[in-house]
């Protein structure tokens, strides 16, 4: 099996941990292990810490020394350096809103499986091209929502998505329903004022209501 096909089984078998993968904002790096722990408890393990914080990477060194069964990824990865800080921090997958290539070509000389952006069919056509089959549907409400993905499944049903954007528990059903959903992302698992409250049962229960989605 090829690098790339080797990681992007990875990312796959990421995506199949739980139905949701929370997009989360670390204000303060200290929330990031109770936060971590709480989305565990309700059965949520795959992680994604975006790096729209100067605490994310301290967040993601911290959740992966200290949470077990976390896998704790890296979001909003936009260049190379965040890519290779964030695998030196330990994160275990990494997903951007988009992709570069530039950040493919890094992507591919780097071991963390990668989860790069798509919202059009060019798009995913060109990600398909250098071996992607997994790939983040961004920003899905947006852009057509479940109709959109659905039809993108018709000329390209080998594509497997993450729709990420504008999703919560109200339509994340009208995403996993559809067969090239793999997960949905989304940050109401976390909302700011469960986060800055230490609300971390709140989070738990979040999380357990996620679960239950599938
Ligand atoms: C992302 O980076 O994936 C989005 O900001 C998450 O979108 P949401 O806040 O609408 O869930």
């Amino acid at each position: 099996m090829s690098a790339i096909a080797s990681r992007q089984q990875a990312i796959a078998a990421t995506l199949a941990l739980a139905p949701v993968v929370p997009v989360v904002v670390v204000e303060s790096a200290r929330d990031a292990v109770p936060l971590a722990r709480a989305l565990v408890a309700g059965g949520i393990p795959a992680i994604e810490v975006t790096l729209r914080t100067p605490a994310a990477l301290e967040a993601i060194r911290a959740i992966a020394a200290e949470v077990e069964g976390a896998v704790v990824g890296v979001g909003t990865v936009l260049d190379a350096t965040q890519l290779a800080a964030a695998e030196r921090a330990g994160a275990r997958f990494a997903v951007s809103p988009g992709a570069t290539r530039t950040l493919l070509d890094a992507a591919d000389d780097h071991a963390i499986p990668y989860l790069p952006g798509a919202a059009t069919a060019s798009e995913a056509m060109a990600l398909l091209e250098r071996g992607y089959t997994h790939m983040k549907f961004f920003p899905a409400e947006n852009v057509g929502g479940a109709p959109a993905l659905r039809s993108l499944g018709g000329p390209l049903p080998t594509l497997r998505f993450c729709a990420t954007g504008g999703i919560a528990l109200a339509n994340a059903r009208d995403y996993l329903a559809l067969p090239n959903v793999a997960a949905v992302g989304g940050s109401w698992l976390t909302p700011k004022a469960a986060v800055a409250a230490a609300d971390w049962s709140a989070i738990e229960a979040l999380a357990r209501e996620a679960v239950a989605l599938r």
